[in-house]
């Protein structure tokens, strides 16, 4: 993919993995579920999380879920996060964790994760504009190393044997869950002025927490929640606070080896300069150039 760093052909098979709409997925996100999310019943106060892989869903989710149920900290120290806001293209049986029917079961408001570019959403979302997505942009580069270490420690993934640079290659060329951050991230940005649409970036999460929540809260209508209240979840919803919450940090998962990398991992902006080499970097900046055309997205590298 670009002029340093050359394709040696690693290939990492996903278990269950294919295509759809031009999107891979892995097995966890089978055919019969992304078409059943099309065919999805929305109602008119859902909340969707929208995200790339990695970009902060969990803190969104977390954040959000907290807002619509003005600030019931004792239920979100009962119910795991990924159960009180089902993850809508998923079905994980060991688990039981089907977004869907967790979605079907749920009473309103829901707070509904997906990591599906635009024209994969429930096709109701076309016309209900009173549906609301809150989408989550987190610079690439760090996505990028969040989800190798994700990829590693994973074994939903498979057993990931390739090297960072792979890796690498990997996601610039869409061959990982959930396919191209690239695609993913042209579709939402392109409806960003679309009234129902809101766009987060996680390094403001990381520079102003409750001054973003409050910004979250007033898009979802939650307007009159206090500054007391948002403090408290700004608190709640901090890095060191999500790590230590059982119902939040994901220790209880499975398929999830903390040994190897744990979910709430670093949680920092930056890390990227930690792992790309000089000519990686490079190579990054060029394919990101030719897919990105014109399009010009704030992102913050550097915070
Ligand atoms: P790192 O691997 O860089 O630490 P997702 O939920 O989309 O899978 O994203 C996971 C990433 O978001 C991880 O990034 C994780 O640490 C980070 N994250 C989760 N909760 C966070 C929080 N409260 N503050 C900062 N980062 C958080």
């Amino acid at each position: 993919p670009g002029k340093h760093v050359q394709d040696h052909g690693y290939r990492h098979v996903l278990p269950g993995e294919h295509v759809y709409d031009g999107v891979l997925f892995f097995g966890y996100s089978p055919p019969d579920v992304l078409d059943a999310v099309k065919e999805f019943k929305v109602r008119d106060d859902d909340v969707f999380v929208v995200s790339y892989p990695k970009a902060g869903t969990t803190w969104l989710q977390e954040i959000l879920w907290l807002v619509m149920n003005d600030g019931d900290f004792d239920g979100a120290t009962k119910t795991p996060v990924y159960f009180r806001s089902p993850f809508l293209e998923f079905k994980d049986l060991v688990l039981n964790e089907v977004g869907i029917d967790l979605a079907i079961a749920m009473r309103s408001p829901r707070v509904i994760k997906s990591h599906l570019p635009f024209r994969m959403m429930p096709k109701q979302s076309l016309y209900l504009l009173s549906l609301q997505f809150v989408v989550v942009f987190r610079n690439p580069k760090d996505v990028c190393v969040s989800y190798y270490n994700f990829y590693k420690a994973s074994s939903s993934f498979g057993e990931f044997t390739g090297t960072w640079r792979d890796f690498l290659i990997m996601f610039l060329t869409g061959r990982v869950d959930h396919g191209s951050w690239f695609d993913f991230t042209l579709s939402w940005w392109e409806r960003r002025t679309e009234p129902n649409v809101y766009i987060v970036f996680y390094e403001d999460l990381k520079k102003d927490l409750k001054g973003e929540i409050r910004k979250i809260a007033d898009f979802v209508g939650k307007n009159d929640l206090s500054d007391e209240l948002l403090e408290k979840i700004a608190t709640h919803c901090s890095f060191s606070s999500m790590r230590k919450n059982p119902m939040t940090n994901h220790e209880d998962v499975y398929s999830i080896n903390k040994q190897v990398s744990p979910f709430l991992r670093k949680g920092i902006a930056g890390d990227w300069k930690n792992q790309f080499s000089v000519s990686q970097n490079e190579d990054f900046d060029a394919v990101y150039k030719q897919k990105m055309g014109d399009v010009e997205i704030p992102f913050q590298y550097e915070v």
